[in-house]
């Protein structure tokens, strides 16, 4: 589906706004990253259909992968004096609907929310996620949003008088952009939320390299199955023939950039061939799935800026490992 449609799905009452990008797409997006030299890509974004947002909510359990449960005892600690500098009326605006915990944190809180708007490109993850959140909280308008969040999209209008717009973007997924993507998305955000707008965003911080290795190369192989499981999804859906033995998952953090990679490292030199074109890997050749930066206080405050955000403040966990930071649209 490409254009803007208004639906209502089968397993839920709640009204979706469906912007689920189209198979075609996704073709273009994966061919084009698979055509990257010398650096092979695959979209990131295509990491996170059904199977996968299960598989990563299987990572956030972890024992290795500190940023979720860190995350959440931030929230358990700070959602109140986070919905004090929120203010009342505020229309919640979540990118990524995968955290409700998080954002029930949030919506327990907050004064008088004018609504909460969910936005996920998972259309089955939403609705779920939708109507969790619309039974815990009658008296919430829970607005979900099928749309890549990384395009602009339009924001639902609640019943309710909205008195301010907050992006909540929590789980460190900024990360997942590289610092020039990250700026834009935050400069959508801003649009967004206008002038004195809010947003209230994760971040993972800078740490020891050996922490961050074994939360990406986690010992049950739970992240392998998910980077794997990437390469499934485009044999389904593009009809491509990986052959998903002869890969292997790999995640090297980069001290200097400050984020780890995750690749697939092909096993042996092999030919594939994605949506009617072939690609060559030679062997020990890699194909990057994902970037996950990690962020020094300063060093995100700096790149917010950039998008026109000031900071207004920072809760982080007894450990420094992880950071929730309030901003303001100047
Ligand atoms: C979604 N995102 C914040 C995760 C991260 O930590 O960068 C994605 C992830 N990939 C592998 N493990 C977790």
């Amino acid at each position: 589906m490409t254009a803007a449609e208004t639906l209502t799905a089968p397993t839920t009452s709640l009204e979706l706004l469906d912007l689920e990008p189209a198979v075609e797409q996704m073709a273009r997006d994966v061919v084009e990253a698979l055509s990257r030299s010398p650096q092979k890509e695959l979209p990131t974004q295509y990491l996170y259909d059904e199977r996968d947002s299960a598989l990563f909510d299987k990572i956030c359990e972890l024992p290795e992968y500190y940023p979720t449960r860190t995350e959440l005892a931030i929230m358990e600690q700070h959602a109140a004096a986070m919905a004090t500098a929120a203010g009342p009326g505020a229309l919640v605006i979540e990118y990524g609907s995968g955290s409700s915990v998080k954002t029930r944190r949030l919506l327990e809180q907050l004064e008088q929310p004018a609504g909460c708007v969910l936005v996920d490109i998972s259309r089955e993850h939403l609705l779920r996620s939708a109507d969790e959140l619309a039974a815990r909280f009658p008296e919430v308008e829970v607005l979900p949003v099928c749309a890549d969040f990384t395009t602009p999209f339009e924001i639902p209008t609640p019943a309710a008088t909205v008195q301010s717009r907050v992006v909540y973007f929590p789980g460190s997924t900024i990360g997942n952009f590289l610092p020039s993507n990250a700026t834009r998305l935050l400069q959508q955000m801003a649009e967004q939320v206008g002038p004195g707008g809010g947003l209230l965003i994760g971040t993972d911080l800078r740490k020891d390299p050996a922490m961050l290795e074994a939360a990406y190369n986690d010992a049950q192989g739970v992240t392998a199955a998910f980077n794997l499981n990437l390469l499934r999804r485009i044999n389904r859906e593009l009809s491509a023939n990986f052959d998903l033995d002869g890969f292997r998952h790999e995640a090297i953090y980069d001290e200097e950039l400050g984020r780890i990679e995750m690749l697939l490292l092909s096993r042996h030199a092999q030919e594939v061939t994605v949506a009617g074109q072939s690609f060559w890997l030679s062997a020990g050749e890699t194909i990057r799935t994902e970037f996950s930066h990690k962020y020094a206080v300063e060093g995100f405050h700096r790149l917010a800026a950039k998008a026109g955000f000031a900071p207004q403040q920072v809760w982080t966990d007894p450990n420094s490992l992880f950071a929730v930071h309030l901003l303001r649209q100047a």
